[in-house]
């Protein structure tokens, strides 16, 4: 069992830059102290440990600008490596940049380093390495963009994360945004970080209003996509919390959930659309939701 986390504490933190250091500088033969940078205090830090307590891997995500993000100083621990830890940290540190609106991620890989982000997408900047801070360095780049390829209708979508941000300001507060929509299935990730309680578990409430925003943004894409016109009122809610979201909230509606038909809007009837949520902690699924909605004839 692993735990992704933000080290935040001073120890925790102490923790992250010795792992760093152990990891990437010593083997180089440089100090301690020269692990860290001036851009570390606003920088995105994720850390992995096992069910002991012990490091096992670090790395750092930086926003360069409103597009742009970098990972850098990432490091698994050496009898660790090949276990898909790496892989893991990777995802966890692009999802940081994700949610912070980086639409492309860049980094300089070392020679050894490169197989495995050329893994996952990061194509090669330059033909050769070039010597830098003491290494041989590539620098690579990934565009996150791709994943609005699963939008089925990338323009209803960004225009419900619109609506959304217009209409219901928590749903900015609680980083959702639409992952994916292919019309059979409905997804949208929320940020963990901003919806968190002191147990470092996703709140109960925040895990509700996800559910209600997704079921919510279903019926209005849908609505959308049918060209019809009509305000979506909720009726009744309710939730089964099974598991503690632990990992980035995912909320899924599946097709087959979604009980009841639109149709009736077309004549000028209201209609009642019952949608079941499931949300999601990694592979867990965390909670369900079924929401009863109001279609009302506009
Ligand atoms: C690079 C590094 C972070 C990878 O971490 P890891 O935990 O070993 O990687 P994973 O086990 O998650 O590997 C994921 C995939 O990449 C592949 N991969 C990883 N390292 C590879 C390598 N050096 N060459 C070829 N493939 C590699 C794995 O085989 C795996 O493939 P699979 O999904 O088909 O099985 C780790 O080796 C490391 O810390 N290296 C030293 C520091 C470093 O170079 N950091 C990079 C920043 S410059």
């Amino acid at each position: 069992m692993y735990h992704i986390f933000e080290p935040r504490t001073d120890a925790e933190l102490e923790a992250y830059f010795d792992f760093r250091w152990q990891m990437l500088n010593k083997p180089l033969q440089l100090p301690k102290g020269s692990e860290q940078d001036g851009y570390d205090p606003h920088a995105m830090h994720r850390m992995i440990k096992d069910k002991n307590g012990e490091p096992l891997a670090v790395g750092r995500v930086y926003v360069n600008d409103a597009d742009e993000a970098q990972i850098r100083y990432m490091a698994v621990s050496t009898g660790r490596r090949g276990e898909g830890i790496g892989a893991m940290l990777l995802s966890a540190l692009e999802t940081a940049a994700q949610q912070e609106g980086a639409k492309r991620i860049v980094l300089l890989s070392r020679i050894k380093a490169i197989p495995f982000f050329k893994k996952f997408d990061y194509q090669a900047v330059e033909k050769e390495p070039s010597r830098m801070e003491g290494i041989q360095l590539l620098q690579m780049i990934k565009d996150l963009s791709p994943a609005k390829s699963m939008l089925r209708v990338p323009e209803l979508c960004s225009e419900l994360e619109t609506v959304w941000a217009e209409q219901i300001p928590i749903s900015e507060k609680m980083g959702i945004n639409v992952y994916q929509y292919t019309g059979q299935r409905f997804e949208t990730r929320a940020s963990l970080h901003a919806n968190v309680n002191t147990k470092q578990a996703m709140f109960a409430g925040s895990i509700y209003s996800q559910a209600t925003l997704t079921a919510w943004g279903l019926c209005w894409l849908k609505l959308r996509e049918q060209g019809l016109q009509g305000e979506i009122v909720v009726a009744k809610g309710k939730i089964s919390y099974r598991q503690p979201v632990i990992e980035q909230p995912r909320a899924v509606i599946l097709q087959q959930h979604i009980d009841g038909s639109f149709d009736g809007l077309k004549k000028g009837h209201k209609v009642k659309v019952k949608v079941t949520v499931t949300i999601i902690s990694g592979d867990v699924e965390a909670a369900d939701f079924v929401g009863l909605f109001i279609l009302f004839p506009k």
